[in-house]
């Protein structure tokens, strides 16, 4: 009965999704006229002209920002409900995490941010689409960055950071993405991987969703601790490649 009703809802949502991709591939039409004619008629105004067209350029200017607005709406909606095609390959978690935190890491020392990376040796090889998983550990790495810098300079303890590490788990490798920001309000805990829930000026909210999308995808996870006034830790299960196949030539001999 449960398993009907999970079914049907599933079905509906699968529907409603087909439904509001569809909306927002006849959006980006009518969008992208706009644009070129936005585009037109900046290039008929003088911006040495009158006044009356000075003021035209300006609403032109205006209206151009909507429309890039409402075509970057539109093409984060079209990436995340279209899903992914992930390609899993195995490899070394720790390779991974020390290409995209040191490539980071740039960004968030500018920024006065400290960065560590602990990383358990020896652990086995994971199988994940590099690629997405980056994309993944970014957005948590851009979030805890803006959880330490976009808080007013009298919370800031001077001490901010981040620190990454991984260690064997269970069924994988587990990565934890841990900051000591302001940690996460309990009643925005239930909604932060809502599709569109933010509490930043200009944030999509797309960015755990999209994370957490891409590790169950490849048969991981991802769940969050938070503590006010202490941080936020995000945890990543990366799930473990089966060992690789022998080598032709290495097929023991059949028994007897
Ligand atoms: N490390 C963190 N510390 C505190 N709050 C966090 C942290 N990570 C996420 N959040 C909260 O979760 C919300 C949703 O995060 P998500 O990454 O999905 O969107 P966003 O960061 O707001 O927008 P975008 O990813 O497009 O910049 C954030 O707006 C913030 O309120
Ligand atoms: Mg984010």
């Amino acid at each position: 009965m449960a398993g009907g009703e999970n079914k049907s809802r599933q079905s509906r949502l699968a529907f409603l999704g087909t439904l509001a991709s569809g909306l927002a591939h006849e959006i980006k039409n009518p969008l992208s006229a706009m644009s070129v004619n936005l585009q037109m008629l900046r290039e008929e105004l003088d911006a040495q002209g009158s006044p009356r067209e000075q003021r035209m350029l300006k609403r032109v200017g205006v209206l151009e920002r909507e429309v890039a607005r409402l075509e970057e709406i539109l093409d984060g909606f079209l990436r995340f409900a279209r899903g992914y095609k992930l390609e899993p390959v195995r490899q070394s978690a720790n390779a991974l995490l020390r290409e995209v935190v040191e490539f980071w890491a740039a960004k968030a020392h500018a920024a006065g941010v400290d960065v560590q990376l602990v990383l358990e040796p020896d652990l086995p090889d994971v199988l994940i689409d590099a690629n997405y998983v980056k994309q993944a550990l970014l957005n948590l790495l851009n979030n805890a960055f803006d959880a330490l810098t976009q808080r007013p300079a009298a919370e800031k303890s001077g001490r901010e950071q981040v620190l990454v590490c991984s260690r064997r788990a269970k069924d994988g490798v587990e990565v934890l993405v841990i900051d000591n920001g302001p940690g996460i309000p309990v009643d925005a805990r239930p909604q932060i991987f809502d599709p569109y829930f933010s509490t930043k000026a200009g944030g999509s909210g797309l960015g755990l969703p999209t994370a957490r999308r891409i590790l169950e995808e490849l048969g991981g996870a991802l769940s969050f601790d938070s503590e006010l006034g202490r941080g936020t830790s995000f945890r990543l299960l990366l799930r473990t490649a089966p060992p690789p196949a022998p080598p032709p030539g290495d097929v023991p001999p059949p028994p007897g």
